[in-house]
């Protein structure tokens, strides 16, 4: 797993899933999934092999149920945003959630310069000390999720979740939180019983399952990230929230491991990255890391019928982080990595 802000000549821990480039377009609402969501069927979709004791699905006990999301279209939900525009989520929940007024997440407004000098301080030292970095930044993204309202009770996907961080932070504010992630070299060494082996291009649930959606730094990863952003669509309930974060290519981390000497090419950084450090790199151009951008990425979303976005932020900055965002060309090196916030619409 690596951060958008692990440092350039840090080794990568693993060996990435490489996402299937050219795979076939998938449109939301597939056919195809199983009907009793996030139970069975998962080896029939899984893209990977399965690691010794990782369960296929979560554990029936909490699994989420058809009728309790995709049967209530209009029930409410975390921060739902009535018209679904809002840009300040405290107005969009009446109050709920607020970095600085927390008491079981990081603690620090968001955004703010404190926060982001101890996610950063966290990257830097991401090598050494994996555990603290990731669970920081797992609970400063369940801070940004918790802004739009609780998820106690609430079902939440994490899609290409890792080794788990996000997912158990979730888990731990009381949500009903399952990890897909395809690439078993990526899950820890004793994954939780919500832990499902499956690719995110077609997840194991049914429409309408999830509360909350949510994918941190897998976009970039996956060869067509719109037909990506449709399954986290597909599986979201309408109102329900959808959490995607990604490193653009041209952010001074775009290049990962090799950034930032990806501005003078990835063939060269990757080459620089190898007679530096003796290792191959990690991530390959076009095999495991693809160059999104955000213009194309906003068009592409905004064109949708089926979502609204919420917000579309930099997820890091400590100001100005919606005003980069919306700067054309600016905001393609400035962001460093863009936070969507999605609404699933009604139907
Ligand atoms: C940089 S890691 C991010 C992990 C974690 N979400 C985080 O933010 O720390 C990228 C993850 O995307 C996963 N991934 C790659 N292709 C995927 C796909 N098609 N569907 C779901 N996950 C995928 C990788 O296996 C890897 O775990």
């Amino acid at each position: 797993m690596t951060s958008p802000w692990t440092r350039p000549d840090a080794q990568a821990s693993g060996t990435a899933h490489a996402p299937q480039a050219g795979r076939p377009a998938k449109a939301p609402g597939t056919a195809g999934a199983p009907r009793v969501p996030g139970v069975a069927e998962a080896a029939e979709t899984a893209r990977a092999p399965r690691a010794a004791g990782v369960p296929t699905a979560p554990g029936p006990a909490h699994a989420p149920e058809v009728s309790k999301s995709a049967g209530s279209p209009g029930k409410a939900v975390p921060g739902a945003v009535p018209g679904g525009n809002a840009e300040d989520p405290r107005a969009a929940d009446g109050g709920v959630g607020g970095g600085a007024e927390r008491t079981r997440g990081t603690g620090f407004k968001d955004p703010s310069l404190r926060r982001s000098l101890a996610l950063f301080q966290a990257f830097l030292h991401e090598q050494e000390d994996p555990e603290s970095c990731y669970t920081l930044l797992a609970r400063d993204a369940a801070d940004q999720v918790e802004a739009y309202g609780p998820v106690e009770g609430r079902v939440v996907v994490d899609v290409g979740g890792g080794s788990g961080y996000f997912t158990e932070e979730f888990r731990r504010r009381g949500a009903h939180a399952y990890l897909f992630e395809p690439d078993v070299r990526e899950l820890g060494p004793a994954p939780a019983g919500s832990t499902v082996v499956a690719d995110g291009y077609l997840l194991p649930l049914a429409d309408g399952v999830a509360d909350v959606c949510f994918s941190s730094n897998v976009l970039e990863h996956v060869a067509d990230p719109q037909t990506f952003l449709s399954e986290m669509v597909r599986v979201t309930r309408p109102g329900g929230l959808i959490y995607v974060s990604f490193t653009n290519w041209l952010s001074p981390w775009g290049g990962h491991e090799w950034a930032p000497w990806h501005y003078l090419g990835a063939e060269r950084a990757r080459a620089r990255y190898r007679r530096r450090t003796g290792r191959d790199a990690k991530h390959t151009l076009g095999e495991n890391l693809f160059a999104v951008h955000i213009g194309s990425t906003l068009r592409q979303v905004r064109a949708r019928d089926d979502v609204t976005v919420v917000s579309a932020r930099s997820r890091y900055w400590p100001f100005l982080a919606s005003a980069v965002a919306k700067t054309p060309g600016l905001r393609e090196f400035a962001t460093w990595n863009l936070l969507l916030i999605l609404r699933r619409c009604p139907p």
